[in-house]
């Protein structure tokens, strides 16, 4: 463990003050949602809520608390502009856009079906700058991210940032509140033993993932020539943090369920963040044929096939998408 604070390390890397602030108030609201779901069972915020977010899923009471609390915290950011969340249909816009002002996007809890069973949430984040005054463009590229990052409310709550500078995860002391720097330089294996794909959906899946995975499974008697191992634990935080810290690769592929929706999972606040993550640490994200940061989003909520991890287990994915 290294001595430095996440204040200390945003303002030794130079960043406009209005940004440190805006990432010191994500990192509040990341502290207060760990507080929250940890004591969740105690306040009886398990189960369910009567409503549905706009992607029709069944909102959890810690999905809506979650979001409140990034809602409020991040609002007092004086240069944040507008908000994109999960559990907001529309765009929140808090003023006028001016040039240089932030926008953030944001899964306040992601892989909440874990809570009931006391696994692991977190939330995924990202900021992009407004470019020109007046401007109420959201959908942009995620090569337009100037941050991204997750925390995960794991054994320890860690907040992980992509900020140019490559990937850095800080542990949240418990007691004091801060975050300090535990892992100065987070960089992913190129080469991988090991997949994260929800199995049970295999019926549903196209040719190239079929051969992918049936590859995997054939061990080293198959083409691949080495055995892997499979693990799922249907929390993205969770899966890239495990990738981050020992490589693997992550599938959420466009499959015969999904295909009317174009996916899974959700391009703005989870899947560009974990690119940009995955692509700071050396990573790669693909949706099997397009590079994730590369694509341009249609509406705020678009979903996407999802590629990510290891950089040469992702280039023969996507190599077996171009057979
Ligand atoms: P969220 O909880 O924010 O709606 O996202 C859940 C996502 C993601 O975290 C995970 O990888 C995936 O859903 C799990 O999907 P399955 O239910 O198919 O396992
Ligand atoms: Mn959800
Ligand atoms: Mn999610
Ligand atoms: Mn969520």
């Amino acid at each position: 463990m290294t001595n430095i604070t996440l204040r200390r390390h945003l303002t030794d890397k130079g960043h406009d003050p209005d940004l440190i602030f805006l990432l010191e108030d994500i990192a509040s609201a990341c502290r207060s949602t760990a507080y929250e779901v940890r004591n969740g069972p105690l306040k009886g915020n398990l189960g369910l809520t009567d409503s549905t977010n706009v992607q029709g899923e069944d909102q959890k009471p810690l999905d809506i608390i979650a979001n409140d609390i990034f809602v409020e915290t991040c609002a007092n950011s004086p240069r944040l502009a507008a908000l994109v969340s999960e559990e907001i249909e529309e765009v929140v816009w808090l003023k006028e856009p001016e040039e240089g002002d932030y926008l953030l996007f944001f899964d306040p809890l992601d892989g909440s079906s874990n809570l009931d069973t006391n696994l692991s949430v977190g939330t995924i984040f990202s900021i992009m700058r407004v470019t020109k005054d007046g401007d109420r463009n959201v959908l942009k590229k995620g090569s337009d991210q100037i941050v991204a990052g997750y925390a995960l409310y794991g054994p320890a709550t860690m907040l992980v940032l992509a900020h140019g500078h490559g990937v850095q995860s800080f542990t949240l002391h418990q007691g004091s509140g801060i975050f300090r720097l535990t892992h100065p330089s987070l960089t992913i294996k190129q080469d991988t033993p090991e997949f994260a794909i929800n199995a049970s959906r295999q019926r549903f899946w196209d040719a190239p993932i079929q051969q992918y995975v049936d590859e995997c499974l054939q061990g080293k008697e198959g083409p691949r020539g080495k055995d892997f191992n499979m693990r799922w634990v249907a929390s993205m935080v969770a899966e890239v943090h495990r990738i981050l810290m020992r490589g693997g690769v992550f599938l959420y592929p466009l499959d015969d369920a999904n295909r009317a929706k174009g996916g899974r999972l959700r391009l703005l606040y989870e899947v560009a963040p974990m690119a940009m993550v995955i692509e700071a640490a050396g990573g790669a994200g693909s949706t099997g044929t397009e590079r994730i940061l590369d694509l341009l989003p249609s509406e705020p909520h678009q979903r996407v096939a999802t590629i990510l991890g290891s950089k040469s287990e992702v280039d023969y994915i996507v190599d077996l998408h171009t057979k």
